[in-house]
């Protein structure tokens, strides 16, 4: 028994030191010290042996229960540094396999709403727009239908602003844009008639900030001017948007609106795409509102050198900040431009 014992030993060190990877010496473990290994068939025989040898026997095992065990844990340990040192020094090493992957952010709803539509439009043959957000008043007002003392100017609560330099004061020629439309004179002025655009982008008022209102928001607008271009193309265009906006084609209605720079102007309401009964979108009136719009008013065409007698037009006043936030469930505009990253991170890539 003893000179087994000291075979064990022996041989199970021999083949320790020559495991030569991590699971050649697992499976030498398992044959030496499992369950069914070769000490523990050697212990049961311990049983077999007379009284007054046992203890002794029985400690020598263990002991060599210990050895090998160390013998064990320190190759194991020599095995694992060998191959770090062989990763660290770069045989082996693929630099053509992927790296570990880059956290990596998502667009804002904004910008998603904004480049589907974008995408819609341009298929349609639209031009995609872009206009200053510092802005004149002859183009955010006057060349818009909207004169100096006309009362439609309080419902826009402009932001103006003093050019440096310049010293001029409130009622001066330069302001935000609070709306989009300025981008309708820029178009035709630049572009001349026929012409069919959208221009997404930032508007300001001077808003006291809630829920439902911000200082700075997002609108898209829609401008196409052609010959004989009526009510029934604005109609078409709208459906085509919500169809591009929701998958699916929505019940509209028009009401009357009043805008200074259409005529007649309109704004479309839609069935609440989000219930049938009344919910909390549409407070409870199945109908959400969805943007204005009408038929540009010839003034307009004038003040950018388009002949009304020739031509005329649609356009229409997408509120994108309110779209995005139908879309997403967004129950405060204040989240859209807070930056705040719990927010955001809502809309993973
Ligand atoms: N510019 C208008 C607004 O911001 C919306 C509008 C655009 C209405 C185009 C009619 C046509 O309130």
């Amino acid at each position: 028994m003893r000179e087994r014992l000291e075979e064990l030993r022996r041989h199970g060190l021999a083949a320790v030191e020559g495991a030569s990877d991590e699971d050649a010496l697992r499976a030498q473990e398992i044959q030496l010290l499992g369950r069914n290994g070769a000490l523990t068939v050697l212990l049961r025989e311990l049983g077999s042996v007379p009284a007054e040898q046992r203890p002794q026997l029985g400690a020598a095992a263990n002991q060599i229960k210990d050895a090998l065990a160390a013998a064990i844990g320190a190759r194991r340990e020599a095995l694992r540094q060998a191959s770090l040192q062989r990763e660290l020094s770069g045989a082996g090493f693929d630099a053509s396999l992927p790296g570990p992957p880059l956290p990596s952010g998502g667009l804002h709803p904004l910008t998603r709403v904004s480049r589907e539509l974008e995408d819609l439009f341009t298929s349609m043959g639209y031009r995609v727009l872009d206009g200053p957000e510092v802005e004149t008043e002859e183009h955010n007002f006057d060349a818009l239908n909207i004169p100096q003392d006309h009362p439609a100017r309080d419902a826009f609560d402009t932001i103006w602003v003093t050019p440096p330099g310049s010293g001029a004061a409130r009622g001066g020629a330069v302001c935000l844009r609070t709306h989009t439309s300025p981008v309708q004179v820029r178009a035709l002025r630049r572009f001349g008639a026929p012409l069919r655009a959208i221009a997404p982008g930032r508007v300001f008022r001077q808003e006291t900030q809630d829920a439902s209102h911000d200082h700075t928001f997002h609108q898209m607008e829609g401008l196409v001017v052609d010959r004989g271009v009526g009510v029934a193309h604005m109609l078409h265009a709208m459906h085509a948007l919500l169809e591009g906006l929701f998958g699916r084609q929505l019940e509209t209605r028009l009401r009357p609106g009043y805008f200074p720079f259409v005529e007649p102007g309109f704004e479309l309401d839609a069935r609440c795409p989000f219930c049938s009964g009344g919910c909390r979108v549409c407070k409870q009136s199945t109908w959400v509102e969805l943007m204005p719009g009408g038929l540009v008013h010839p003034n307009v065409l004038r003040a950018c050198n388009v002949d009304p007698e020739v031509y005329s037009g649609f356009a229409f006043g997408l509120g994108l900040s309110r779209i995005a936030m139908l879309r997403y469930g967004i129950d405060d505009i204040r989240w859209m431009l807070s930056g705040d990253l719990r927010f955001l991170s809502q809309f993973p890539a």
